[in-house]
Formats: structure tokens, C-alpha cells, sequence
């Protein structure tokens, strides 16, 4: 991991196993915050920032699934992601992609 990268805060959360179908908010010390997801046994963490407007996607910190819990739902203006490749499949930028992020980057 590059130590010039950005510091996940709030590091218990990382630290604390995320159960299956478990979902979470982690801040970063640059400003920008993750979505944080077990699914599949793999831990899966996108950038919480849509591609529709670029901004975060939570409705409150760290509310992000649907009401089916299943999909990843942006509270703006709905658009529902797949929570396995970040990829959305209904609303207003549907075939964009939330952005995988890479900690050692
Ligand atoms: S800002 Fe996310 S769907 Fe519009």
C-alpha cells in the first residue's frame, strides 16, 4: 500500500468484519468517502460518488441499499447500482459504473 495515499478513517470499521450482505460508510482524510460491501464472501469498496451527478450517494451516512436490500440506490434521484460491479441498471445513468477503489492506489 502506497503511505502517500489517502487514510481510511475511522479504521475499526475496517477492522470490525463486514458480515455478508453488510454495507458501510468509511470517510477517507481527503474528503472523499467509500461505499464498503461484503457480497460473495469479497469485500467490495466503490467510491460513494454517482456517475450521474457526482455526488455521494447515501440518503443518511451510510444508507445505501434499496428497499429490496439487495441493489445500492443513490438518494438523489434513485438510480440502483449492482452491488457486485458498481454497474447501474435503472435510472438516469443507467450503463455508467460506480468507481471500484483501489487502497493501494
Ligand atoms: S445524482 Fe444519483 S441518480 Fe442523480
Amino acid at each position: 500500500m502506497d503511505p502517500s495515499g489517502p487514510v481510511l478513517l475511522g479504521t475499526h470499521a475496517l477492522l470490525d468484519p463486514l458480515q455478508e450482505g453488510g454495507c458501510r460508510r468509511i470517510d477517507l482524510d481527503d474528503g472523499r468517502s467509500l461505499v464498503a460491501l461484503r457480497r460473495q464472501g469479497e469485500l467490495r469498496l466503490f467510491l460513494n460518488r454517482c456517475p450521474h451527478r457526482g455526488i455521494e450517494l447515501d440518503w443518511v451516512p451510510g444508507g445505501f441499499l434499496a428497499v429490496d436490500g439487495h441493489h445500492l440506490q443513490c438518494a438523489t434521484h434513485g438510480a440502483l447500482f449492482d452491488p457486485l460491479t458498481g454497474l447501474c441498471i435503472s435510472g438516469p445513468c443507467t450503463g455508467d459504473a460506480l468507481e471500484t477503489f483501489d487502497p493501494a492506489q
